[in-house]
């Protein structure tokens, strides 16, 4: 489906861009380059406007994301409680930056600001699954578990 037919229904309801935006991911698995010019001459904005929003919520995605997406949390009580120092961890471990996905397409690392889940931080969410009280195995087993569960 092209990105104007995903877009278009949503053009004048209240949110109709948020909600257009995230029906393309949905449908995409990410914000092709595309989209911002489609969105901008639907809503009548301009790109600029349209990229604003895009950078703003921190669930767009521009790039394809990979199998498996880790979100560490690195707002202030898992920071506090050594979040760095796991997002380090984690990054040796799997060879990858904060933001990256690896070549083969099979893990996405990226921050997250709070899970809700600050009573047992550092946290994280390997897929849909919330890890408290994170360390760089508890990390490794989670994906395992998930690509298990993918195969
Ligand atoms: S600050 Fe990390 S889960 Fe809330």
């Amino acid at each position: 489906m092209k990105i104007a037919e995903i877009i278009n229904p949503y053009v004048g309801e209240t949110g109709g861009l948020i909600t257009a935006l995230q029906a393309v991911q949905a449908a995409q698995g990410f914000l092709p380059p595309e989209t911002e010019a489609v969105a901008a001459e639907a809503f009548n904005l301009t790109k600029a406007e349209v990229k604003g929003v895009i950078s703003f919520y921190a669930d767009f995605h521009r790039e394809p994301q990979g199998e498996i997406v880790v979100r560490l949390c690195a707002a202030e009580a898992c920071q506090a409680a050594g979040g760095r120092d796991l997002a380090a961890a984690v990054e040796k471990k799997f060879a990858l930056k904060s933001g990256e996905t690896s070549a083969s397409g099979d893990l996405t690392l990226e921050p997250v600001y709070c899970l809700g889940l600050c009573s047992a931080a550092p946290a994280a969410l390997v897929g849909d699954k919330l890890v408290g009280r994170a360390d760089a195995q508890r990390i490794e087993d989670a994906v395992a578990r998930h690509a298990k569960e993918r195969a």
